[in-house]
């Protein structure tokens, strides 16, 4: 939940990491810092809130350092402030840090029966006082390293400059992403690629354990064992482009509308309408174990959650297999009853969800077949899941999921038709409408973004409410848990997603002039009976605004706002359902004025338990 970049080359340092900081502030924004060398000294700048405060700490006299750190910070151990700002320094070692230290505080408290002083409330800065000891005590910077890490447990994304050591940087990553940059004649060390590429698009993967030692013309990795793994280095081939906002006024609408791109990479190359089939690369090595399954777990958080709520209807329609979503949160304290015969199914975008990661761990080790649904290659959930199959979304950085619910929803699809083709419960015949269906989708979800500036007439009309209540049925129940979660999430109104059929047990309470309803009320086995819900509403002066199959006038006479999306196959519906909830939320945001893209109190990754 914090960004870490680190740079090592022959350019000045801090224009390369404030940028960095800038491209990973989605990742966390309430204090930033660098570290640089000024001459044979170490220089800090800190400050509170978000990294273009930096710019003016640097203003003053020029620093042509070419080596450096920085950090953008979310607070978990200490509150936002100054003092609690990386980079942490003790004696010349100089650490940023993302992810957590669980035995910080004993760690803490030898350290200071051996006479440390420390001058900030974080879990981070005792890896600077460690490293500071090993040093002192004749050890060389990647042993010191080693030595501090094998005392530490937790999660951590590690940059450390030591003042004695100029020309090298050091790095380490267990359980929070970290990438190496490989440029030519400079290195870089980030926890994400969209800080780097402007400068390389070759990077390699730390994995747990890894231990790094960096200079301008060597990369050294090492595990705690000594041991010197081999890293295969990737070429990231998203364009910087994608990276920017690209001409939109925030990430969250470009990530809205590229989704008939995001879900259109997401079917390519992996389905046939000649041979009316399914090609999941690397799936079919997996096959046996994926078989044996009994039952499936659809396990994630927030709006991977709702994905994996409308993932259920496929796996138990398309493979006959008894299927249930599960809050990750919720899911691994329950100590539930699973084991080889359990498909777990993880879905992430970020794949670095702590509670999503940790109950991977939990299926794992109680031998379940893994799959993951991931967005980001190379991401911890993606490498520890027996098998992965990649949404191509490409970077998602605003805080609000948008096109990783779209492309999740196209895997899931996928996955649960591949099952099921390998249960032999579906020929190629049945299954080549579906695929010809599913070629429509990017077009058709083209058509719901066309309704943007009636999107933004309804917006303008209900963005002053402080309550709303969406209603679905069926597979629409996830889409109005979705539709509320981006309303409340960005526009900061308290909406809440509810089944329609429940209103009648306590919801209806609420209804007033001051509450308005959205009810999704598309083609499907829920369509008549939350046309009754719509009326009990009208009935109670409740503003209503209905989600329709275009040409269904018997629901669009009789609301106040009508949003027609167009037709297709029940099970994909909900790809269409979510494009004008997404602009809703959008727009009455805007109008509301919070922050969009990084919106109070929330991070894009939530690394922490
Ligand atoms: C959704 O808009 C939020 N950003 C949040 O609920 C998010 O979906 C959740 O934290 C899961 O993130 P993940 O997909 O990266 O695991």
């Amino acid at each position: 939940m914090c960004g870490i970049i680190g740079y090592l080359g022959e350019r000045e340092a801090i224009p390369i990491l404030i940028e960095g900081l800038k491209r990973l502030e989605y990742r966390g924004y309430d204090s930033a810092g660098i570290a640089v060398f000024d001459h044979d000294r170490i220089e800090v700048k800190r400050c509170m809130g978000k990294v273009s405060g930096l710019e003016n700490l640097f203003k003053t006299g020029r620093n042509s350092a070419s080596v450096g750190i920085g950090h953008t910070r979310w607070a978990t151990h200490g509150r936002p402030s100054e003092e609690n700002a990386h980079p942490h320094t003790y004696e010349g070692v100089a650490v940023v840090h993302n992810g957590i230290i669980e035995n910080y505080l004993t760690l803490k408290n030898e350290l200071k029966s051996r006479g440390h002083h420390f001058s900030s409330e974080t879990d981070t800065e005792i890896i600077s006082h460690l490293i500071a000891e090993n040093l002192q005590a004749g050890l060389k910077p990647l042993e010191a390293l080693r030595k501090a890490l094998a005392k530490v447990e937790g999660s951590y994304a590690l940059a450390v400059l030591i003042e004695s050591h100029p020309d090298i940087l050091l790095a380490a990553r267990n359980q929070s992403p970290l990438i190496l940059g490989l440029g030519n004649g400079e290195m870089f060390v980030a926890s994400d690629s969209p800080a780097i590429l402007p400068y390389t698009r070759q990077v390699i993967f730390l994995e747990d354990g890894d231990l790094v030692q960096i200079t301008q013309s060597q990369i050294k990795i090492e595990t705690q064992s000594g041991a010197s793994p081999s890293r295969p280095i990737h070429t990231i081939s998203w364009d910087d482009s994608q990276a920017e906002k690209g001409g939109y006024k925030h990430f969250m609408l470009k990530e809205i509308f590229e989704q008939p791109q995001a879900v259109a990479d997401t079917l390519r190359g992996r389905i046939s309408v000649e041979q009316g089939d399914v090609f999941l690369e690397g799936l079919e090595d997996r096959r046996e174990n994926f078989l044996s399954a009994k039952r499936i777990y659809l396990v994630a958080c927030g709006t991977s959650y709702h994905a994996g709520l409308v993932g259920r209807y496929y796996f138990e329609r398309f493979c006959l297999l008894p299927s249930e979503a599960e809050l990750a949160s919720e899911f691994r304290h329950r100590n539930p009853i699973i084991g080889p015969e359990t498909l777990m199914i993880l879905i992430s975008q970020s794949g670095e969800t702590a509670d999503t990661l940790k109950a991977l761990r939990e299926g794992k080790a109680k031998g379940c077949p893994t799959l993951a649904i991931c967005n980001v290659l190379g991401s911890s959930i993606s490498r520890m899941a027996d098998f992965t199959l990649y949404t191509h979304a490409g970077p998602e950085i605003g805080v609000a999921s948008t096109k990783a619910f779209s492309t999740q929803i196209i895997a899931l699809y996928l996955t649960a038709l591949a099952l099921a083709r390998d249960r032999s419960l579906v020929s190629p015949a049945g299954t080549k409408d579906k695929i010809q269906e599913l070629l429509k989708i990017p077009q058709l979800i083209k058509k719901c973004l066309g309704l943007d500036p009636e999107i933004q007439m309804i917006a303008r009309k209900f963005s002053g409410f402080q309550n709303f209540l969406y209603l679905g049925r069926g597979i629409n129940y996830p889409l109005a848990l979705e539709g509320a979660l981006k309303l409340k999430e960005i526009s900061y109104i308290h909406a809440e997603g509810y089944p329609a059929g429940e209103m009648k047990h306590g919801p209806i309470a609420l209804i007033d002039r001051e509450m308005p309803v959205l009810a999704l009320a598309t083609h499907g086995e829920g369509r008549d009976k939350i046309r009754s819900n719509i009326e009990e509403a009208r009935a109670r002066c409740g503003r209503v605004i209905a989600l329709v199959n275009e040409g269904d006038e018997e629901i669009a006479e009789r609301v106040e706002e009508t949003i027609a999306v167009p037709r297709t196959q029940e099970e994909l519906q909900p790809i269409l359902n979510i494009i004008p909830l997404q602009l809703l939320a959008y727009h009455i945001a805007v109008i509301r004025g919070t922050n969009i893209d990084q919106p109070r109190n929330l991070a894009k990754s939530v690394t922490v338990e």
